[in-house]
This record gives structure tokens, sequence and C-alpha cells, in this order.
């Protein structure tokens, strides 16, 4: 099968692209680092020649629901116009768990994706896995000095590792619509998690957590990122994870 995997050199992407390629698939990157933007359309056409299933894992990094939706649905357009042109039979959309009733900041976006991708035309599955172990680093990143802030956030993270796997199986299977869920093995709370993650690496930095104000917070808050439908485990846990070479340090 020719995979195209669109935002492969990203944190989940990458994981995809290996699993594909472990699994005898013929794999294409799409990234702007490889000549494909998704925003624009430039380079699609050449890129999806051939292609069966296109995975979608590009990103875009912003609070503001106006800017996420703007790239969710451009890149979405762009994608599944190029697709219906190349023949793909089947386009394989990467969304979070729990997000339903946030239609705030970044999630915002997400929901105009998934909302693009059942209008389209291309036959489509739309996998929805939790939030990444690694996107506690990232938050931890974002923010400079020896305080943290984290709002209250009950998760259930898992690797990106497994995230990409799953995607390399929902795309060797028929459009389906939704996957079942993807969730990690535990029960977490964002806080604890950047703690963990600053002991593991000798940080001296404190976390405070915070209920913060706002619809997006509420939601965060509200435990629905953990998901309560039919969901697949993922086996590593956070602090399995802290210790894996897939770790990548950010905080
Ligand atoms: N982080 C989480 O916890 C989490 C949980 C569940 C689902 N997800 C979803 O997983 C997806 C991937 O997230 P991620 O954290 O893996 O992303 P990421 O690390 O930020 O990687 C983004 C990828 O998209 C590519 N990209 C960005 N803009 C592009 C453009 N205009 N044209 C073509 N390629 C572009 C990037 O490559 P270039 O920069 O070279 O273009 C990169 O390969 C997102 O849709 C996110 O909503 C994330």
């Amino acid at each position: 099968m020719r995979i195209a995997v669109a935002g492969g050199t990203g944190t989940v992407g990458r994981h995809a692209v290996a699993a594909a390629h472990e699994r005898g698939h013929d794999v294409v990157v799409l990234s702007r680092a490889d000549g494909v933007d998704v925003t624009t359309g430039v380079g699609l056409t050449a890129a999806l020649r051939g292609a069966d299933v296109v995975i979608d894992v590009t990103n875009t990094t912003t609070f503001f629901a106006s800017t996420a939706r703007r790239f969710f649905e451009t890149a979405t357009h762009h994608l599944l116009a190029s697709e219906q042109a190349a023949g793909v039979g089947h386009h394989v959309a990467l969304s979070i768990v729990g997000i339903d009733d946030i239609d705030a900041s970044y999630y915002a976006g997400k929901l105009a994706q998934e909302r693009a991708v059942a209008a389209g035309k291309v036959p489509y599955t739309i996998a929805r896995a939790a939030q990444f172990h690694e996107f506690v680093g990232q938050l931890l990143a974002s923010q400079k000095g020896p305080v943290v802030v984290m709002p209250t956030a009950p998760m259930r993270p898992v690797a990106a590792r497994e995230v990409g796997e799953y995607l390399v199986t929902v795309a060797e299977s028929s459009p389906a619509g939704r996957a079942t869920d993807l969730v990690g093995p535990r029960d977490e709370q964002l806080a604890d998690l950047a703690r963990r993650q600053l002991a593991h690496d000798g940080a001296r930095r404190k976390v405070l957590e915070l209920r913060l104000p706002g619809r997006y917070a509420r939601g965060l808050a509200s435990g629905s990122l953990r998901g309560d439908g039919p969901r697949i485990e993922g086996k590593v846990t956070f602090d399995d994870w802290l210790t894996s070479a897939d770790v990548r340090r950010t905080a």
C-alpha cells in the first residue's frame, strides 16, 4: 500500500512513518521541509500520485480558535481536493478524544477539521487519540522561570509511538467514518505529570496547578479528555515513556 503521511516529520507523524515502513508499505512524507504545503496546496498533486491512503497529522500551534480553524479547514480542503484528483481512496485524520463540548481555542480547529473531513468527498476515518506523553514537555517548554502554571486537567496520556502505529492500522483498514478512541493506560492529572517529568529531569522548577477561567479551561478541568466511550488502551505508561528512547527533552 502507498501511504502518504502529511506531517510525517512531526511528533506523531515520525512514528506513523516508521510503523508504515516496518509493515512494508511504500511511504511518502508531506511536510514543508519536503516541499509540500497543505495550507497552499503547493506540491500536493505530485506528492499524492499513486497514493492509496493519506494520514493527516499536520499541526499548527495556537490557542486562538480562529487561527486553528483557518489552518485545519484550509489544510483539509487542499488535501481532500488533491486526494480526489489523485484517486486516493481513504483519508485518515487524527483528532483528540473528548473535545466535543470544548469548541474553543485549539480544539475549535480540531472540531472544524472533523466537520470538513466528514463533509468531503473522500472516504474517511477520523481517529481520536488522547494527549501524547510528549504534550507535558511541550507545555513545560512553553513557560520560562522557576514556577510553571498547569491548568487542572485530568487526562489519560498515550505514547505518540502507539498513536502512530494505530494510525497505520486504521489506514490499512477500510474507511469507517470513526475509529475507536485510543487512550493511555492510566488516569493522570496534568500537574502531577509535569512534577514527575521535572523530578525525573532533576529540574528544580515548581508546578502550580490552577483552575483557570474560560470555556477552554473548564473543558480541560471537566475530565472529558479522558474519554467516556468505547476506547482502546495503549500499554506505555507516562513513567515507562520517561525512561524510554522516545523521550525528547523539551523541558
Ligand atoms: N499533541 C497531542 O497531545 C495530540 C493528541 C491527539 C491528537 N493530536 C493531533 O496530532 C496531530 C499532529 O500533532 P503533532 O504534535 O505530532 O504535530 P507537530 O509535532 O507539530 O508536527 C506537525 C507536522 O506538520 C507539518 N506541517 C505543519 N504545517 C504544515 C504545512 N503548512 N504544510 C505541510 N506540513 C505542515 C510539520 O512539518 P513542517 O514544519 O516541515 O511543515 C510536521 O511534520 C495534530 O493534528 C494534533 O491535533 C495531538
